[in-house]
């Protein structure tokens, strides 16, 4: 498979240019998928991506934990631990962060970025 087609979404999603704006971390977590009146989002490496439109970062769905949150940890160990959704990832193996690279690379293809998390140390 090729570099350009690995982790490419069965369907085209088209997607906006990147967004740079800063978001500070609570307003990341009140878009955790509970307020109608928000975005869902989920930031990797302090990279906000938009997730509203994924059922499963909704309040009822099955990845909501990662909702409002930069689960980096999370993501790199395979987890769903919300202690394990944490934005550290630095200290993980060369196996995890690569698991980790790969969600980034998933999300990138799938939802639009939105901002980085204001004050984020971990890209
Ligand atoms: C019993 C174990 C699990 C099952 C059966 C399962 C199943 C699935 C399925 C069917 C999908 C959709 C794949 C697709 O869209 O093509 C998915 C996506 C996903 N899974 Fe799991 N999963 C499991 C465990 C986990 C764990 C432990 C994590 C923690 C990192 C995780 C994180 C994700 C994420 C982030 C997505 C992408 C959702 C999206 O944005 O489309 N899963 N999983």
């Amino acid at each position: 498979m090729t570099e350009e087609k690995r982790f490419a979404p069965k369907v085209a999603v088209q997607l906006d240019p990147p967004k740079d704006d800063p978001i500070s971390p609570e307003e990341l977590a009140k878009c955790d998928g509970t307020d109608p009146s928000r975005p869902t989002l989920v930031a990797i490496k302090g990279v906000v991506f938009d997730v509203t439109r994924n059922a499963a970062y909704g309040a009822q769905g099955q990845y909501r934990v990662f909702a409002g949150k930069d689960p980096s940890r999370a993501l790199a160990c395979s987890s769903l631990k919300p202690e394990n959704c944490v934005p550290e990832w630095h200290d993980l193996d060369d196996k995890e962060k690569k698991v980790l690279d790969e969600w980034f690379t998933f999300f990138s293809k799938r939802y639009n970025i939105v901002g980085k998390v204001e004050g984020a140390t971990n890209t």
